[in-house]
C-alpha cells in the first residue's frame, strides 16, 4: 500500500462484505492501511450489506448476523468510530436509487468483461445462473464511490477494475448533467501480496475454513499455525527448504517487524538446517503478540450492549445526508427532480426534520427551516 499516512484533506471510502469475521488477509490488506489516515481525512468505511447479498441471498440472516461482527473487528483493528463514518449500506437509501440510475450507463458485456466479475462467477460456480444482482454489484459499488465523493479507494487490486467502471460512470452523468457533479476515484492499491490461506491453497478466506480470524483465540492461532502449509519437500530438518509457496513465511514477510531476521531465517532454509518448528514458533509468538490486543479492544466493546448499534446510527446520519445530495444531482442530470414527488426544498426540509434525534423534533426542525431557508432563497 502506498503510505496513506501522508494523506491529508482527501475523503477516502472503503469496504468490507459482511460475509464472515475479518482475518489477517484483510488485516494485511486494507485494515492496517485505514488506520493511518483516519486523523488527517474524511474516512468512511462501509460494511457493504447489499453488496453481500448478491451472492449470499440464501443465507441473508448470516450477513445481517455478520454486521455487528465485522464493526467489532474494526474496533479491534484500531479504527476510532469517533474518527471514521462507519455506516452500513442497506441503511442508505440513496445508494440503491443510485445503483438503478446507473445501470442504464453501464451495458451487460461491459459487466461480463470485468475480470473480477469473470472469476467470481467461476469460482462460485453459477454457470449461466448468476444472479443479475451479482452481475451489477459493480454498478452498486461505483453508486458508494461516487455518492460519497470518494477521491480516494483504497483496496487490493482486484477492485481496480470496479474503480475504472467507476470513473467511466461518473464521467457519463457528469456529462448528462453539464458540470461535474460526480468524483473520479483514484484506486491506492495495496503492495501487500494477497495473503495465503493456512493450506496455501488459495487465498485465505473464511469460507475456505483457511483463515486465521482477528478474534481467534491463542489456541486457534496456535493450531492453525501448526498446521501451516510448509514446503512438502521439506521432510529432514537438514534437507534444503522452499521459501516461495511456504504459507508460514509468507507471514513472517507480512507480520514479522524484524526484516533482515526473516532474511537470514530464508537464507538458512534454504541451505538445510532449519525445521519448521522453528520457524512455526517463531511466527505462532508474533501473531499472538499482535492479535492479543486487538481481541482485548474487541471483547471491550462487545461487552458494551448498545455500542455498535450506537456507531451505526451516527455513521448513517453523517452519511445520510452527504449520499442524498449527491443523488439529488444525479437525479437532475438524469432530468428527474432532485427527490421523488415533492418540490425539493419541501424535501429537503422533511428529510433534515427526519435526521433529527427522537425527542427533539422540535428543536430539528426549526433548525431545518432556517438552514432550508437560508439556502432556498438566497
Ligand atoms: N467489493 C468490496 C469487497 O468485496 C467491498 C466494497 C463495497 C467496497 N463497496 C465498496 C470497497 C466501496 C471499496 C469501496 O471487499
Amino acid at each position: 500500500m502506498q503510505d496513506l499516512s501522508t494523506l491529508e484533506d482527501k475523503t477516502i471510502l472503503t469496504g468490507d462484505r459482511p460475509t464472515g469475521p475479518l482475518h489477517l488477509g484483510h488485516l494485511a490488506g486494507t485494515l492496517q492501511a485505514r488506520v493511518a489516515p483516519q486523523d488527517k481525512n474524511d474516512v468512511t468505511i462501509l460494511v457493504a450489506d447489499m453488496q453481500a447479498l448478491t451472492d449470499n441471498a440464501g443465507r441473508a440472516a448470516d450477513v445481517a448476523a455478520n454486521v455487528r461482527e465485522v464493526v467489532l473487528d474494526y474496533i479491534a483493528a484500531g479504527i476510532d468510530p469517533d474518527r471514521v463514518t462507519i455506516v452500513r449500506q442497506s441503511d442508505l437509501p440513496a445508494l440503491s436509487e443510485l445503483t438503478m440510475l446507473y445501470m442504464n450507463l453501464v451495458t451487460v458485456p461491459r459487466l461480463m468483461r470485468i475480470p473480477t466479475i469473470r472469476e467470481e462467477i467461476a469460482q462460485r460456480g453459477f454457470g449461466d445462473g448468476t444472479p443479475a444482482g451479482f452481475l451489477c454489484y459493480p454498478v452498486s459499488q461505483a453508486a458508494d464511490i461516487t455518492a460519497f465523493g470518494a477521491d480516494i479507494v483504497p483496496a487490493g487490486a482486484d477492485q481496480a477494475p470496479l474503480v475504472e467502471i467507476t470513473g467511466e460512470i461518473a464521467g457519463k452523468v457528469n456529462r448528462m448533467a453539464g458540470r461535474n457533479v460526480l468524483v473520479t476515484p483514484t484506486l491506492m492499491q495495496s503492495n501487500a501480496p494477497r495473503l495465503p490461506g493456512i493450506d496455501g491453497a488459495g487465498k485465505m478466506s473464511k469460507s475456505a475454513g483457511n483463515a486465521i480470524a482477528l478474534r481467534d483465540n491463542p489456541e486457534e492461532i496456535r493450531a492453525a499455525v501448526m498446521r501451516m502449509f510448509t514446503d512438502p519437500g521439506h521432510l529432514k530438518v537438514s534437507d534444503p527448504g522452499k521459501v516461495e509457496g511456504n504459507v508460514v513465511f509468507t507471514m513472517l514477510d507480512a507480520f514479522d517487524p524484524d526484516a533482515t531476521a526473516v532474511e537470514d531465517l530464508k537464507h538458512q532454509y534454504r541451505a538445510g538446517g532449519l525445521g519448521d518448528m522453528v520457524l512455526k514458533r517463531r511466527l505462532d509468538g508474533i501473531l499472538q503478540e499482535l492479535l492479543a490486543p486487538m481481541r482485548a479492544r474487541r471483547e471491550e466493546a462487545a461487552s458494551d450492549a448498545g455500542l455498535v448499534g450506537h456507531i451505526l446510527e451516527e455513521g448513517r446520519k453523517r452519511a445520510h445526508m452527504t449520499t442524498m445530495e449527491t443523488l439529488g444531482d444525479v437525479r437532475r442530470a438524469f432530468g428527474l427532480e432532485g427527490r421523488p414527488g415533492r418540490s425539493a426544498a419541501l424535501t429537503e426540509l422533511v428529510s433534515l426534520g427526519e435526521d433529527c434525534e427522537a425527542g427533539k423534533v422540535h428543536e430539528g426542525l426549526v433548525g431545518a427551516i432556517s438552514a432550508s431557508h437560508t439556502r432556498f432563497s438566497a
